[in-house]
Formats: structure tokens, sequence, C-alpha cells
């Protein structure tokens, strides 16, 4: 569905490029919950963007590409970097980070819904049939019609959340990506928008993209997930093997620091910091904070390779043979 081909991406600044996104490549599939973890500012917000082709300045491809391929009602599709935004609504759509603060708060919210779908979809039936289905799409949902008639500023954030995804699903694309869609909410309502999603994505049959730095989330709701770092993919899998075998030090560490019911063990934060995305380390990026390090983790970079089906990692304890995957690993 969507092959991200060896992608790499950079911002520039007057200080030269900051590389974000670095030789990324692994696919996301038809019909999948896919998620994508990491630390604050090893660029998840950018990866998304990329899948939505938002590459505008500052922000430039370096080298690879993205296909965004599928079916719609009968018709087989295939978009490629540059032509992906001209599917916008209609096969992607994407709820970005901090979405409750994008509705304008003086528009009532049935304007947005109108303003934002593409004229194309709608300016062969009258208004009124348009906001009919918009109507019976929120009910749909479990939202009152009412909504349509509502200020954003009169809803709270995680009703404003909702309506977005609504708006973000109202045309059923084929793909939706959402940025930390959980993020600065209370936990009832993280987890009403998480069973939202999940019962759209059974609805739909499509695939969702969930960025999330909350591990917990992903474990909720995601089929397969990539772990990134420092601008990488380092880990990915199905969600169970990654919780349940993680193989990279710095996964490990992200799954230890959870807390499970009925572990009464001291949890600890992952030390350290991530590099400065401007002035990375060479070798492995997690060589610094990574208990495990050895001399060639500090001099080159270790290649994110299928370690059994379906499980990729980028780590050079793989070559010698202590990856948890493995009978000989040693904590
Ligand atoms: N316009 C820009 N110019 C230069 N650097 C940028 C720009 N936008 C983002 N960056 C840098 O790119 C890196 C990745 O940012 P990104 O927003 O993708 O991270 P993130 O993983 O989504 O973080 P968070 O969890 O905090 O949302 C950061 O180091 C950030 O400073
Ligand atoms: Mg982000």
């Amino acid at each position: 569905m969507i092959k991200i081909d060896h992608l790499s991406t950079s911002y520039t600044t007057i200080d030269g490029p900051v590389h974000v996104i670095n030789d990324v490549d692994f696919e996301i599939y038809d019909n999948e919950i896919f998620g994508i973890a990491g630390e604050s500012g090893c660029g998840k917000t950018t990866l998304l963007k990329a899948l939505y082709d938002i590459l505008d300045f500052p922000l430039v491809v370096d080298s690879g590409k993205l296909i965004l391929s599928g079916e719609k009602n009968g018709q087989a599709f295939s978009f490629e970097t540059g032509q992906i935004r001209n599917t916008w609504w209609n096969h992607i759509s994407y709820v970005p980070q901090a979405a409750q603060s994008v509705l304008n708060p003086i528009v009532p919210v049935k304007k947005q819904f109108l303003d934002s779908i593409p004229k194309a979809n709608i300016t062969k039936e009258p208004k009124a049939i348009t906001m009919k289905r918009i109507s019976n799409y929120l009910e749909e949902l479990s939202l009152s019609p009412d909504l349509l008639n509502a200020y954003p500023f009169q809803l709270s954030g995680g009703m404003r959340q909702r309506v977005i995804i609504a708006l973000a699903t109202f045309m059923s694309p084929n793909v939706v990506l959402a940025d930390e869609p959980t993020t600065a909410l209370d936990v009832v309502v993280q987890r009403g928008i998480l069973m939202m999603l999940m019962s759209l994505q059974k609805q739909l049959k499509n695939t969702m993209v969930i960025v999330s730095h909350d591990m917990g989330v992903h474990y909720q709701i995601t089929d397969r997930m990539g772990i990134m770092y420092s601008g990488s993919m380092v880990e990915l899998g199905k969600t169970e093997d990654i919780f349940e075998k993680p193989i990279h030090p710095y996964t490990r560490m992200l799954v230890g620091a959870l807390p499970r019911v009925g572990d009464k063990s001291q949890k600890t934060g992952i030390p350290g910091r991530p590099p400065a995305l401007t002035n990375p380390p060479p070798g492995c990026r997690f060589a610094p904070r990574c208990p495990k390090t050895a001399e060639e983790c500090k001099k080159s970079v270790p290649k994110f390779r299928e370690v059994e089906k379906g499980r990729f990692a980028a780590c050079h304890l793989l070559n010698r043979g202590e990856c948890r995957c493995q009978k000989n690993y040693s904590k």
C-alpha cells in the first residue's frame, strides 16, 4: 500500500542541511494499523509529512521515494512522491500533531467540513444533500449532528479531535495518517479516541498510520510498528513481537520502561538524550547511550535488515549473535 523506498530527507537551514530521515525503507500494508514510535525529535512527524507528500521547502527529499498504491471503488491507483498531494482526502488524509488547534475557532464546524472536502466531490450534488451526508456520517460515529452548528471554541479538546478524525475519514480514504492523536488528552478521552480510530479502521478496512511517543498507545491499537531513533528506523515488526521480544537495545529500554500490572520492580528511564541531528555521532547513533556498545558500533552504521520473516532491526548485536531472537542472547 505505501512503499517507503530508501527515503532520505533534510531540512534546509542557514547552517546547512539537517538530515532528519535517513535511508528509511519499509512497507505499510493494506488493512492494518501501523504505529511509529520514538522519543521527541526523532523524526516521526517529518516521516508522516513525507508520507503525506508535504515536502515543501525547507523540507526536501535527498534521495528515495514513496509509492502509494491500492484500489478504491474497483479502480486501481498508484501515486508517487509529488503526486500524492493530488489525492489528499480521496486516497490519503492527515490528522496533524496538535490537531485540536487546526480548526478555525470562529468558523462553524459545518463550514469547515464544506471548505475541506475537495470541491470536485461536492459540487455535483446540492449542498443540502452534502450536509445530510455529513450529518449521517457523524451519527454513524456516535457524534451528535448538532456539532455541525457549533464553533470549535465551544468544544472540548477531545471533541475537537473527534471532529477532525471525522473530517479526515469522511471520504473513506485508503490511508489515514494520525500524528499523536491522543496527546494532551486525559486517559478517558484518550481511550475514546483510540476506540474511535480502531472501529473506523475495521469499518473502512483501510490503513491507519498512528504516530505516538506513548508505547501504551501502540500496545493497545497497532498491528505492526516501527521504532525510530535519531531520524532512522531501528526496529520494525508485529507489535506483539516488539513488546514480547524486542531486539534493538533502544526498543528493549522503551519496552522495559513501561509499567506492567503486578510488576513491582523499579522502572528507570533511558539515560542520556538523543544526539543533536545537526551533529550526530559516527556509527550507530544510539551507541553513546547503549549498554551494549562495542567498538564497531562507534565506527559503522548498522544496516536495517530482516532478522526473521517480517522482523527488521538495525543493530551490530545481530552480527555478534546477541539478539533476543537467538538463543544465546544474554541479558
Ligand atoms: N523546519 C525545520 N527546520 C529545521 N529543523 C527542523 C524543522 N522542523 C523540524 N526540524 C527538526 O527535525 C527533527 C525531527 O522533528 P520532528 O518534528 O519530525 O520530530 P518528532 O519525532 O515528531 O518529535 P515530537 O515527538 O516532539 O513531535 C527535530 O530535531 C527538529 O528540530
Ligand atoms: Mg511530532
